[in-house]
């Protein structure tokens, strides 16, 4: 079946393997999403959903067929923007992804849900606009992470999570460059030596590269990569993610960290994608598992716009209204 076979008007019966997603991180942020959307669903209602950085559209794709045809009984809108002034992309990408969903599904007027923005603007859409925010590999490569993670808060509804898939620093492998650690090296001199020593050893592409008869100069080629991982790319640590989280309101963990491994690990037996996650009591081992995957690829940070003791103070939901939490 193709992408536009697989189309808006699919039934609730549609599976994973319907859906021809041709990358493992998409068929896992659809099973985060699904498992989050499952608590939310409520017949009638509207959820929205933004992919933040969504490049060529190939997630927002995928969210769109799939949860249009998982929840017949609400209205699933997908939205998606990137920015124009990064510099990762090259140019004119964003016309091709509003020209691409615009030929896969028609029946949405794509450029209305499509916005391609500065990296330091506000994101164009309302305050407490989504249900839901994921991204894809973009948070390694985002300038400005408390901008980014304040128009998160912005943009979800109280209660509404955002859900990041990408690599940490620590991961020991630069996933760019097919390199080990060079990520971590701050001197550009000892990150070209580096790239440099690396890929007349044989490690990573260069040397694929050199025999099909392609490609640059080592030095030349070392320089490129070196200015690349300075320059495009920005890694946070795991600390990092939690300090944000905590300067701009948002409540922080690492779960589906480990479920992202499961996935893959199927897609290498030749498995069908899960479809949802089952997280129920696996804070301990969410968070323990996170510690050492951290280190062998990227992880899931889920984000939540709640904050029940504000909301016991503030709001009129009863509680402990005006006192501490007891102890
Ligand atoms: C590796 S690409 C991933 C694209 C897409 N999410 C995917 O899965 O194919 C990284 C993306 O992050 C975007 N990006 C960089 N800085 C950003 C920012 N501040 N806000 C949103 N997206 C950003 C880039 O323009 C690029 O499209």
């Amino acid at each position: 079946m193709t992408s536009m076979q697989a189309g808006r008007t699919a039934s609730a019966n549609l599976d994973m393997a319907d859906l021809n997603i041709t990358s493992v991180t998409h068929a896992h942020l659809l099973a985060c999403v699904n498992t989050e959307l499952l608590a939310r669903a409520v017949p009638g209602r509207t959820l929205r959903i933004l992919d933040a950085g969504c490049g060529n559209g190939e997630l927002i794709r995928v969210l769109d067929v799939a949860l249009s045809a998982w929840y017949p009984d609400c209205l699933v809108e997908v939205y998606g923007y990137d920015v124009g002034d990064h510099g990762v992309q090259s140019a004119g990408f964003f016309d091709s992804t509003v020209r691409r969903l615009s030929e896969e599904s028609p029946s949405v007027d794509w450029t209305e849900r499509l916005h391609l923005i500065g990296a330091s603007s506000g994101w164009p859409f309302p305050d407490e606009y989504f249900d839901i925010v994921v991204s894809n590999q973009v948070l390694e490569h985002v300038d400005d992470h408390l901008h980014f993670f304040k128009e998160t808060r912005r943009a979800l509804k109280q209660g509404g999570v955002a859900l990041h898939l990408f690599p940490l620093r620590h991961y020991l492998w630069e996933g760019h460059l097919h390199l080990p650690l060079v990520h971590r090296i701050q001197s550009h001199d000892l990150r070209y030596a580096a790239i440099k020593r690396m890929s007349q050893m044989g490690i990573g592409p260069f040397r694929k590269s050199k025999a099909a008869g392609e490609g640059r100069q080592l030095a030349d080629y070392s320089e490129l990569h070196a200015d690349y991982v300075w320059h495009w790319t920005n890694y946070l640590t795991e600390s990092q993610v939690y300090a944000l989280a905590r300067q701009v309101g948002l409540r922080a963990s690492l779960r589906y960290t480990p479920e992202f491994y499961v996935q893959k690990l199927r897609q290498l037996r030749r498995k069908p994608a899960v479809r949802q996650y089952d997280t129920e009591g696996r804070a301990l081992t969410d968070a323990l598992g996170a510690k050492c995957l951290r280190y062998a690829s990227s992880v899931t940070v889920r984000l939540e716009s709640t904050n029940s003791y504000h909301l016991g103070v503030h709001g009129d939901e009863g509680g402990s209204a005006g006192s501490e939490p007891r102890q």
